[in-house]
């Protein structure tokens, strides 16, 4: 079948996703290289466009690297790569200085000062933002340096759905599904930028497109994939009639908001000293304690002692996202339930983004660097595409020779017969589910036993060489490393949490 397929002219280089990371490298690359950019939906949706809180970087006299790297060390329960997170965030404050040189209206004091916000795992406030609108605001500015380079062509609507191998294992581009249709993207280096993989689960803060095809597609061309069971629950996604409707960032309780039983008893202080501003894992897992413990569906997060005035400068979007809801931040406690959020591994790469495979490159989220360990420290994400992306950009530059005699890219157009429909609705649904309900907050191995052999059924099932069943297969291939990684890990640690290792049953709130 794909020797059939129609091969569009090469590209230099062939960038699978447009957030962040994509972009960052997008623009990182020589002006001389052509560039296409593919986007799964529109341009704007992505995870990237959609982040809240901020960028961790140190930029306060009082703050430091050291102290940055020990709170990064800490959150990531032991597990991190030390000499990554040194590399990363060591680069944070050149990181931001791009930015703005690219135009991002980070939120300032009077006085032209950055403003710094905090989050939980941070020993001080150390989170620049632009509001609680942050990701919208990097993104659109860089999405429109983008457009201003005659190199470089965004598509929208296209889907990487293999990555295309050489008999010496280069990667060589991409089949591609773009307006109903298959086509062949050669390129002389790809990167994988697609983001992360929340989609595979029925509650999550993601959007669409972040359904984990990467990791699948990287995996099946040769690359190491690590840290898989690591997956971030959010402590506060707005939780209404039983769904989550949207993230409420943590910089809220950056800013004093409390968690609350709904006779208003706070017990955050039980679980941590660090009460609401603990890492990420250990505020998740005290919430569904104690949601399991009194048989609730949320608790309540009550940032009520702020004015109605400040809460509209700092937190417009929390507040409008309550507002179409009919609630009111400044006079009500939210109802917040954790939610799936983040990936902290994926495909294991270096800071430049190399992955071992030859002509294939990892960045942004669908990667993993070591820099989260076991447990992602807030706003470290964004930090990393930026830096991922522009190390990624200045290596390729020395790495892809220009070939700028030979055609410009063109965006598909009349290429092989329409791909056949195909309807993986029911299938797609029972997954989310099922990785919800047995491969979740908190795991127990014969849950990921029955998990395992569920997806491995369906991974079965699927026809062996139908691009048709690839977008399902990219997602059961994820699930299936998700839960085999879980499975692997007995013992709980981080982000990952499994209530029948006894040893360590103890552990999943203290560190
Ligand atoms: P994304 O921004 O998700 O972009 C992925 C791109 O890949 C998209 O363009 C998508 O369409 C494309 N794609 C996916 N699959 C395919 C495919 N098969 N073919 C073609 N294209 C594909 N982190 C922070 O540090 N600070 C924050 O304040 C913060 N807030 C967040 C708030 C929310 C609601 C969410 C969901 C996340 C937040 N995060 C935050 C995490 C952070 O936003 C992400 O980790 C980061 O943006 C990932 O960037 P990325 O470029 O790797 O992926
Ligand atoms: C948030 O704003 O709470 C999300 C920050 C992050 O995921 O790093």
């Amino acid at each position: 079948m794909q020797a059939s397929l129609p091969d569009l002219p090469p590209t230099d280089v062939l960038i699978i996703g447009a957030g962040l990371a994509g972009l960052t490298a997008a623009l990182s690359l020589p002006t001389t290289l052509r560039v296409v950019l593919l986007s799964k939906g529109p341009l704007s949706e992505c995870a990237s466009a959609w982040a809240q809180g901020g960028i961790a970087a140190v930029l306060d006299a009082d703050d430091s690297l050291d102290a940055h790297v020990q709170d990064t060390l800490n959150a990531g329960a032991g597990h991190c790569r030390p000499e990554a997170v040194r590399t990363i965030l060591a680069q944070a404050p050149d990181a931001m200085d791009w930015l703005c040189a690219h135009g991002v209206p980070f939120t300032r004091h009077a006085d032209g000062r950055l403003h710094l916000t905090r989050e939980g795992g941070h020993g001080q406030r150390r989170i620049a933002h632009a509001a609680d609108r942050t990701g919208s605001a990097v993104h659109s500015a860089l999405l429109q340096a983008c457009r201003q380079r005659p190199q470089l062509t965004p598509v929208e609507n296209a889907t990487a759905l293999e990555l295309l191998t050489a008999a010496d294992g280069r990667c060589t581009g991409a089949l591609v599904q773009h307006a109903g249709r298959l086509l062949r993207w050669p390129a002389q280096h790809t990167v994988m930028a697609s983001g992360g993989l929340g989609q595979l689960y029925s509650h999550t803060t993601n959007p669409e497109g972040s359904s984990g095809d990467g990791v699948a597609m990287a995996w099946r061309a040769g690359c190491v994939v690590e840290d898989l069971e690591f997956l971030q629950f959010h402590p506060t996604a707005l939780h209404i009639n039983g769904r989550s409707v949207g993230l409420v960032t943590e910089a809220l309780r950056g800013e004093g908001a409390l968690l609350r039983l709904p006779n208003g008893q706070r017990f955050m202080p039980a679980y941590d000293e660090r009460a609401e501003l603990a890492p990420r894992d250990i505020v998740a897992r005290a919430i569904a304690t104690e949601m399991a413990r009194h048989g609730l569906g949320h608790v309540l997060l009550d940032i009520t002692h702020r004015p109605r005035a400040w809460l509209e400068e700092h937190f417009p979007g929390v507040s409008a996202l309550c507002a179409a809801h009919g609630l009111d931040l400044a006079t009500q406690a939210i109802p917040v339930a954790p939610c799936m959020h983040y990936a902290c591994g994926g495909v294991r790469a270096e800071v430049d983004g190399s992955t071992g495979v030859m002509g294939l490159s990892a960045i942004g989220e669908v990667a993993c660097t070591g820099l989260h360990g076991a447990n992602r420290l807030a706003s470290n994400s964004l930090l990393e595409c930026v830096v991922m992306g522009r190390a990624a950009g200045a290596c390729l530059a020395d790495a892809v020779p220009s070939k700028s005699l030979m055609p410009a890219p063109s965006a598909p157009s009349a290429l092989s017969e329409p791909l056949p429909a195909q309807d993986h609705g029911a299938t797609l649904a029972a997954l989310r589910q099922l990785m919800q309900n047995q491969v979740g907050l908190v795991r127990q191995g014969h849950n990921l036993e029955q998990a395992l052999a569920q997806i491995g059924s369906w991974r079965a099932a699927l026809p062996d060489h139908s691009p048709c069943a690839l977008p399902l297969r990219n997602r059961l291939d994820t699930a299936w490393l998700i839960t085999n990684a879980a499975l692997r890990r007995g013992t709980s640690l981080g982000a990952h949490a499994r209530s029948d290792a006894p040893l360590n049953a103890q552990s999943l709130f203290a560190r």
